[in-house]
C-alpha cells in the first residue's frame, strides 16, 4: 500500500474521491496526512471526519515560507509518505518539499494545460476564460509540481467538450466529475508503473 500526503485548501471534493477510491480498492494506497494552508477548510473537516490524519500549516503559525516549507517536509517525513497529491491546494510547494519528494508532487488542475493555468487560474475563473478564449473542448490535466504555477510534466490529460449552451458553471461541473476518477486513476497507474515517473 502506498501512502499519500494530500494537500488541500478548499473544500475538498477530490480529497474525498481519493479516499472513496482507497477504501474501496479501487486505488492501492491509503491517505496519511491531510495538510492544509487553510485553518477553514472543509477539507480540513471532512478529513477529520473520516479519522484522517491532519496538519495546519499556515501564515498564521508559521512565520514565513521556508518555515512552513520545512514544517511540511517533516509532517510528510514523518508519515513516510509516498506520494504528494495537490487537491485544490492555491499556494506554490516550497523547494525543500519538492526537493525532498522530487517527482513525487503531483498536481490536478481543471483545464488542458498549458492553457488557462497560473496565477489568478482558480476556481470559476478557468471556466470563465475557457469559454470567453471560444474553446471548442476543455478538460483536466494531471502533472508533476514545479515551483510554478500550474507548470510541469504532464502526466495525463482528459478532455471534455463544450455544448453550445455551455455556462461556466456547468463546465465546471463536468470537469470536477472528470477530476475525481481520473486522479485516483493516474495515481494507481503510477503505482502500477504503466505511467513511469521521472528517476533521476
Ligand atoms: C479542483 O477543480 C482542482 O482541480 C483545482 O481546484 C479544485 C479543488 O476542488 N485546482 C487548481 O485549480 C490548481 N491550480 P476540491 O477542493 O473540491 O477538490
Amino acid at each position: 500500500m502506498k501512502k499519500l500526503g494530500i494537500l488541500v485548501s478548499g473544500r475538498g471534493s477530490n480529497m474525498m474521491a481519493i479516499e472513496h477510491a482507497c477504501k474501496h480498492g479501487e486505488l492501492s494506497a491509503n491517505i496519511e496526512l491531510v495538510i492544509s494552508n487553510n485553518k477553514n477548510s472543509l477539507a480540513l473537516a471532512l478529513a477529520q471526519e473520516k479519522n484522517i490524519k491532519t496538519a495546519c500549516i499556515d501564515s498564521s503559525i508559521y512565520p514565513d515560507s521556508d518555515a512552513s516549507d520545512k514544517a511540511m517536509v517533516e509532517a510528510l517525513d514523518e508519515h513516510d509518505i509516498d506520494f504528494v497529491l495537490l487537491a485544490g491546494f492555491m499556494k506554490k510547494v516550497g523547494p525543500r518539499v519538492l526537493s525532498r519528494y522530487k517527482h513525487k508532487v503531483i498536481n490536478i488542475h481543471p483545464s488542458l494545460l498549458p492553457k488557462f493555468g497560473g496565477k489568478g487560474m482558480f476556481g470559476i475563473n478557468i471556466h470563465t476564460a475557457v469559454l470567453a478564449a471560444g474553446e471548442i473542448e476543455s478538460g483536466v490535466t494531471i502533472h508533476l509540481v514545479n515551483g510554478e504555477y500550474d507548470e510541469g510534466a504532464v502526466l495525463t490529460q482528459q478532455t471534455v467538450s463544450i455544448a453550445l449552451d455551455e455556462t461556466p458553471e456547468s463546465l465546471a461541473a463536468k470537469v470536477l466529475k472528470v477530476e475525481h476518477v481520473l486522479f485516483s486513476k493516474t495515481i494507481q497507474k503510477i503505482i502500477d508503473g504503466i505511467i513511469l515517473l521521472p528517476s533521476d
